[in-house]
């Protein structure tokens, strides 16, 4: 069975004070390392300080491919491994559409972040036109197919792939458990034919609107390993709660 994981996407989001207060009333029960957060880089160390207490691991948002340099304003990979990072989120909707990010970034990323121990959370999903044209399936099984180029895993837990519908990032609208079920089944199938090693055990979260209310629907589908939670992380009491579901 692939591992269940409870991932909060803070984006852009918590004061210092915000980030105290959170890790001071959450109520985590039975933790096996599977519940992370995702802060703004800058206070990533800060959440390093509060989150031993409660378990949690703690990610980025964003990497760059790029070993060290002359790139102003990237953040390297080495450098979130170094401080304690865990992970890193890779090709969210928002920094494919506001940043440009394509699928061959992606990848290098990936890459990247697999080289210096980091887990890559790889987001993929597609608009709601290509939805409304019956492209779901072809759109976000190229984008997992090219994340995934010259990538060779040697166990299960190297990577984490998101499917996020983005009509449902931030929209209050989440996928029926069929819909996501639909296409994780199918990006099953690829991971087992990319991977027959491990691809079985690769584990899928759902993200889009994610929510204490609707938690365990979409977990109760065979091929849902979890949630991306945006908007409904950033309380200590509803993640709490989401990952009592989980
Ligand atoms: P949301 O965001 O839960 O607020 O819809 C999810 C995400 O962007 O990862």
């Amino acid at each position: 069975m692939p591992k269940n994981y409870m991932i909060g996407n803070w984006k852009m989001n918590q004061s210092l004070s915000d980030i105290q207060n959170f890790f001071s009333q959450l109520k985590l029960e039975n933790n096996q390392n599977n519940f992370w957060i995702t802060p703004q880089s800058v206070h990533i160390s800060e959440c390093l300080k509060h989150a031993p207490a409660t378990g949690v691991l703690i990610g980025a948002q964003n990497c760059s491919h790029e070993d060290f340099g002359a790139f102003t304003g990237e953040i390297a990979c080495r450098s979130l491994a170094e401080i304690g990072a865990h992970f890193t989120l890779i090709g969210h909707s928002e920094r494919r559409s506001l940043y440009g990010e394509t699928d061959q970034d992606v990848n290098q990323k990936a890459k990247k972040a697999i080289s210096e121990g980091l887990i890559p959370v790889i987001c993929v999903g597609e608009t709601l036109a290509q939805r409304d044209n019956s492209q779901t399936l072809d759109v976000v099984l190229s984008q997992v197919k090219n994340a995934l180029v010259n990538i060779q895993l040697h166990n299960e837990s190297e990577i984490i792939i998101a499917y996020e519908p983005v009509w449902a990032i931030g929209t209050g609208k989440t996928a029926t458990p069929q819909q996501a079920e639909e296409v994780h089944a199918q990006i099953r199938n690829l991971l087992i034919e990319l991977y027959p090693d491990h691809g079985a055990e690769i584990s899928l979260l759902y993200g889009g609107s994610v929510k204490p209310a609707n938690i365990k629907e979409l977990l109760s589908m065979q091929n849902i390993n979890g949630g991306l939670v945006g908007g409904a992380s950033l309380k200590p009491e509803s993640f709490s709660d989401l990952c009592k579901a989980c």
